[in-house]
């Protein structure tokens, strides 16, 4: 008999994962059907039996998603017994990263993300989806990966070929605004309904679906249906580009320089300036063409910036404010909402974590821009301190 270890080889059984790595992983859906030996533990998990025992085993906000759009993009964060109201009267509710309140699912989570080969920067979390009968998604595509097993109920996906988009870099729902980031490299308009080859999969208590990043899907809970969902955003080669290039260019003097008269009204100077640029961006041409793929990768793997909590200040949380006590005194510092659950998360952290770390645990910190503004703060005030750590 099979032994039911959490991991990719439980979750997808009896097919093998050798297989399914080399011919499904990542780009071709994969499903498979039965209330599997190998799943049960997740299946039978006592949060996931029902609403009401997901409700009450709950110790965090839920996202609910509106009716006038019904889709994750519109949905509001409330408490538990608000948002179980609100699933009575037929609305999707979503409960963010179980992996954080209910263990055995991080215990999976990470070995899968380990079996897929890859590191936290794929961003790896877990999302239950509960949905009252005849609700689900619209249609959209997403940026990321998913390993969607149905735990109660049955749930109707409809999956179709993305033929205006390959391999997206964002999420984007079926008749809303375009995102301006897509319109580069998306041939449009997008379909205002999903594609005529779409195939229809009906999962039911224990299926599992494996959906690549880019293509269409829509889902309808057949019956109140619960599932739960990992998710992970693979890292592509522009970030290990612009990784490898950040770090190489920032040991150099030249580029480091302030970009001064890109953006001047003074034509001349804008001249200059352009001329020193493309200067610089021979050099680097000179320079690439000798590069080892190898060398780059890992000077800025070994590079990465990581945090830790500053040990010498002592740092006590209010509802508001933050005082900080360091060798430069007292500090006191308001809060906003994310920025306090981030420090509560530090102050009881006592492990190095980087930027990507943040951004699979606070959702409403969810840019690279909007975590290093915070980090950037955190350090000002004596809070974390930055470590080059060798990985
Ligand atoms: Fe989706």
């Amino acid at each position: 008999m099979r032994k039911t270890t959490p991991g990719l080889e439980s979750l997808i059984a009896p097919f093998s994962l050798s297989k399914f790595l080399t011919h499904h992983w990542p780009r071709k859906h994969f499903v498979i059907h039965g209330g599997r030996k190998t799943v049960k533990p997740l299946l039978e998990l006592p949060q996931l039996q029902s609403i009401d025992a997901l409700v009450e085993s709950w110790p965090d906000k839920v996202l609910v998603n509106l009716p006038d759009f019904d889709d994750e993009k519109n949905s509001i964060s409330m408490n538990q017994n608000d948002a179980r109201k609100l699933y009575d009267s037929n609305l999707n509710l979503i409960f963010l990263s179980p992996e954080e309140h209910f263990p055995s699912i991080g215990i999976w989570l990470d070995k899968i993300r380990k079996d897929l080969s890859m590191t936290l920067a794929a961003r790896p979390r877990c999302i239950v989806y509960a949905s009252p009968n005849g609700k689900g998604a619209k249609p959209h595509f997403d940026q990321n990966t998913n390993f969607i097993l149905q735990v109660k109920g049955q749930k109707r996906w409809f999956l179709a070929p993305n033929k205006n988009v390959t391999y997206p870099l964002t999420r984007h729902v079926m008749n809303s605004k375009v995102p301006v980031d897509l319109l580069p490299y998306s041939q449009l308009p997008f379909p205002k309904k999903m594609p005529k080859d779409s195939i229809e999969i009906v999962l039911k208590p224990g299926s599992l679906l494996f959906l690549p990043r880019g293509l269409w899907h829509t889902t309808e809970a057949m019956g109140e249906s619960i599932s739960l969902n990992f998710t992970f955003t693979p890292p592509t080669w522009i970030h290990y580009l612009i990784s490898a290039l950040t770090n190489q260019l920032s040991s150099d003097v030249r580029w480091r320089d302030t970009a001064d008269g890109i953006t001047s009204a003074n034509s001349k100077t804008k001249k200059e300036a352009l001329q020193k640029f493309s200067g610089l961006l021979r050099s680097l041409s000179e320079e690439l063409k000798n590069a080892d793929a190898k060398d780059l990768l890992l000077n800025s793997e070994n590079r990465k910036v990581r945090y830790r909590r500053r040990p010498t200040s002592k740092v006590s949380i209010g509802a508001k404010v933050v005082s900080v006590r360091s060798q430069g005194g007292l500090v006191k510092l308001e809060l906003d909402k994310p920025l306090r659950s981030l420090l509560i998360w530090i102050c009881r952290n006592r492990s190095l974590f980087d930027s990507s770390d943040i951004i699979n645990r606070f959702h409403e910190l969810d840019t690279e821009e909007r975590v290093s503004y915070a980090l950037e703060s955190l350090v000002e005030a004596d809070i974390i301190e930055p470590v080059i750590d060798r990985v």
